[in-house]
């Protein structure tokens, strides 16, 4: 059975962004495997934060895998402006409240070359992802209810990156679990014990000075 390595994916959502480039750097000199981009449209959650224009410009300012979460309605309709602006991987909810065709959107993301991931709200049950596990790259269990970076982990969670990492033990090994919200050197540990292996974290690395300790810490020391 593989273990896949650990990957670490700041939020930029936490970063200075009066000082993106500076902060994009730090965290790649601090070690960060992927960059983990929010996109929020004030409607699926109670928060805007930025489109594919901030995504092209973070393109031009590093070599890091960029990461993005949809958190819109109509994935499909936004989908090629972020596939223009240059994500690697592309992560969609599953919520009917997202407003698209969830196998229609995953296919598109997957016809471009780009990552094709797929969330769930924490009140959302592992049940409504099942279906597509076989189809996606990436799961990302969200461990607080999307919109706001700063918010407390819910351990509950845990249950489904259980069933997540029963689901790639018995399936090959390949699905990457991710998990976002709420991510410190602690619940980080208990969410690797677990079985995830890509750590979102926004408050955790850029409101603290040295990133590249607190990038240590979640990988475990
Ligand atoms: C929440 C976002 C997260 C957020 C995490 O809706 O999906 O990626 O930036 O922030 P922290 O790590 O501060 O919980
Ligand atoms: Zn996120």
């Amino acid at each position: 059975m593989t273990t896949p390595k650990v990957l670490i994916a700041p939020s930029l959502l936490a970063a200075d962004f009066s000082q993106l480039a500076n902060e994009i750097r730090r965290a790649e000199e601090a070690g960060a495997d992927w960059l983990h981009l929010d996109i929020m449209d004030g409607h699926f959650v109670d928060n805007i934060s930025f489109g594919p224009a901030v995504v092209a410009t973070v393109r031009k300012l590093t070599q890091l895998p960029l990461d993005v979460h949809f958190m819109i309605e109509h994935a499909d309709h936004y989908l090629p402006r972020f596939l223009e602006a240059g994500a690697n991987s592309i992560t969609v909810h599953v919520e009917p409240e997202a407003k698209h065709d969830v196998p229609k959107t995953l296919g598109a993301i997957r016809a471009a070359g780009c990552g094709v991931g797929l969330t769930l709200n924490p009140a959302t049950p592992f049940e409504a992802v099942a279906p597509f596990l076989t189809t996606i790259d990436l799961l990302l269990i969200m461990t607080v209810h999307p919109g706001f970076g700063g918010q407390a982990f819910r351990p509950e969670m845990m249950e489904k990156v259980k069933r997540a990492k029963a689901w790639r033990d018995a399936n090959g090994g390949q699905l990457h679990i991710e998990i976002d919200g709420g991510i410190n050197a602690e619940t980080a540990r208990l969410s690797i014990e677990n079985g995830a292996n890509i750590l979102v974290a926004g408050t955790s690395i850029f409101r603290t000075k040295d990133y590249a300790a607190a990038i240590r810490a979640l990988r475990g020391g």
